[in-house]
């Protein structure tokens, strides 16, 4: 159906165009109250994308919630054997992690449970597809749990969380550690590693998938089920363009099976995610299946500019000023990206390549994950300090090797750890700081500082201080020592998570060209 009112906003247009679509594969309208009780997102809470919720007291007395999620409702809602097909618009609130602040989230949604597993995950996903594309250049990809889970056998423990994170966040390095601290034998940690990077068109996608995992359980009934929802979507929607990447992972103890996101040229995150979830109803003593997907509505709201805008199709690059800044530029210098004019003393912030194909934004090292992870920039070069402090959800493609430091814990010599007192640390990296002493059950009391962390312990401002060390000049000359190791740093290359999918050729040939020099 056609909607061309005038006064319609693209996602007021798109609403009415999704709720035409969705009904019309007989889906009903699901209405829910704003509120729950909050224990009954506190028992879910792993399902949910962030602990914190809006909470306040109920005539009644009891702690409730405003919504955060829309699902675990239905779920509730839904009786055991029930076969349902709802969809629901509503408006949930989540604390965004990059601001801090609680927002209103627009969302739409499609779940079908309770029906055989291969026709409600055709049906499902091509209803995705169709719904995405409603909004412009878009790439749907999918991936499995099974698949992941598979991988992962050789893992437990930290270990398992650490590859966790390496599929996440395409850090081939980190599954290469990992994988070597499990033991394993080097050709397997080869083949991981490769995986960990794995991602692409779906055919060739599966067949390299196949290929690496040759040999290893449980990975052929996952590709196989992948293969034939591909087969039977396509028999359907001839016009359909599948992706697989392996970095969409979910929640194991809620999600199994097919899991998918789709991602709009433009915006920085994925404004379409869904999966299968029997895990989740068996949670609530269901038997029957399910599979859905919800679609942020308010990210389209924005791309309504930047879909006017002309097509930029150059890789944007935020780069690190400073003292990183520099060796990080030589090494694109070296891999052929030079650019004039960018070493020169001078207050210009934008610089662009001699071929025209890249743009440089010179920023501030603290602030190169905010322009990745909002995809003004679609890569940049951070230190692994500030990533582990920001927690910044971008992918981490490759150790560029210059930058290297530790983040430690310093103090005079005779400084000994005594939690009678919470500890006074004094850092620039908060996060890091409270996650130490969180790990070793210790009080610590942390002291925002900005530069010159050394004269903390020294002028009785902070027992310690939570630090990078990376010649030891500074620690030595001010007699401080070392006392704890928390990580090693160095120069990584990030990418935001659309852009991969939208800029992948261009990203891969300076990711080739610059592992030729590193
Ligand atoms: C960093 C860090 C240490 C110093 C360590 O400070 O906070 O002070 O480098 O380097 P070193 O081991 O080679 O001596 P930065 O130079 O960024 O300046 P700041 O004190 O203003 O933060």
């Amino acid at each position: 159906m056609d909607f061309t009112l005038p006064t319609l906003s693209r996602s007021e247009m798109i609403t009415l165009q999704l709720r035409s679509l969705f009904e019309s594969a007989e889906y009903q309208l699901f209405r829910m109250g704003s509120f729950e009780a909050y224990d009954f997102y506190m028992q879910n809470r792993s399902f949910l994308s962030s602990d914190d919720i809006i909470s306040f007291t109920g005539a009644d007395g009891r702690l409730m919630a405003l919504k955060p999620d829309v699902t675990l409702s239905i779920v509730k809602n839904t009786k055991p054997g029930e076969i349902r097909r709802v969809y629901y618009n509503e408006s949930v609130f989540r604390r965004g992690r990059d601001t801090g602040e609680y927002r209103e989230i627009n969302q739409m949604g499609l779940e079908y449970i309770g029906g055989a597993a291969k026709a409600s995950e055709v049906e499902v996903v091509s209803i995705a597809a169709k719904s995405l594309s409603l909004a412009g250049e878009t790439s749907l990809d999918l991936s499995h749990m099974g698949f992941i889970e598979a991988l992962l056998t050789p893992f437990s423990g930290e270990l398992y969380n650490e590859a966790l994170a390496a599929l996440r966040n395409k850090n081939p390095q980190l599954m290469r550690q990992t994988a070597a601290a499990a033991g394993l034998p080097d050709e397997l940690i080869d083949r991981l590693e490769r995986l960990s990077l794995l991602s692409g068109p779906f055919n060739t996608t599966i067949c390299l998938a196949r290929e690496l995992t040759a040999g290893m359980s449980g990975v052929l009934r996952p590709l196989e089920e992948l293969d034939e929802l591909s087969r039977a979507l396509s028999d359907s929607q001839p016009d359909i363009d599948l992706r697989v990447d392996f970095s969409i992972l979910n929640d194991v103890d809620y999600y199994n099976g097919l899991i998918f996101q789709g991602f709009l040229k433009g915006v920085a995150h994925p404004i379409l995610a869904g999966g299968r979830y029997d895990n989740l109803m068996t949670r609530f003593g269901k038997k029957q299946g399910a599979i859905g997907f919800a679609i942020y509505l308010d990210e389209l709201e924005r791309t309504e500019i930047l879909i006017k805008k002309p097509k930029d199709n150059r890789l944007s690059i935020a780069l690190p000023k400073g003292r990183m800044g520099e060796s990080v530029y030589a090494v694109f210098e070296k891999a052929g990206l030079e650019c004039d004019g960018i070493l020169e003393e001078s207050r210009k912030l934008i610089f662009e390549d001699k071929a025209g194909k890249v743009r440089y934004f010179l920023v501030k090292p603290s602030d190169v994950s905010s322009y990745v992870e909002h995809g003004v920039a679609d890569i940049g070069v951070t230190g692994k300090d500030l990533l582990l402090e920001t927690g910044a959800d971008v992918l981490e493609l490759a150790d560029m090797g210059v930058g290297k430091c530790r983040i430690v814990v310093a103090g005079k010599p005779d400084y000994t750890e005594n939690f009678t007192f919470p500890v006074r640390a004094a850092t620039k990296y908060p996060n890091i700081a409270r996650g130490y002493y969180a790990k070793k059950s210790g009080s610590v009391e942390i002291i925002m500082l900005h530069g010159s962390i050394e004269l903390a312990p020294l002028t009785g401002l902070a027992d310690v201080i939570v630090d990078i060390v990376e010649s030891g000049t500074t620690l030595k000359e001010n007699n401080l020592v070392v006392h704890d190791e928390i990580a090693v740093s160095s120069a990584r290359l990030i990418a935001n998570r659309a852009s991969w999918r939208f800029k992948q050729q261009e990203i891969n040939a300076l990711l080739s060209s610059l592992k030729e020099i590193l």
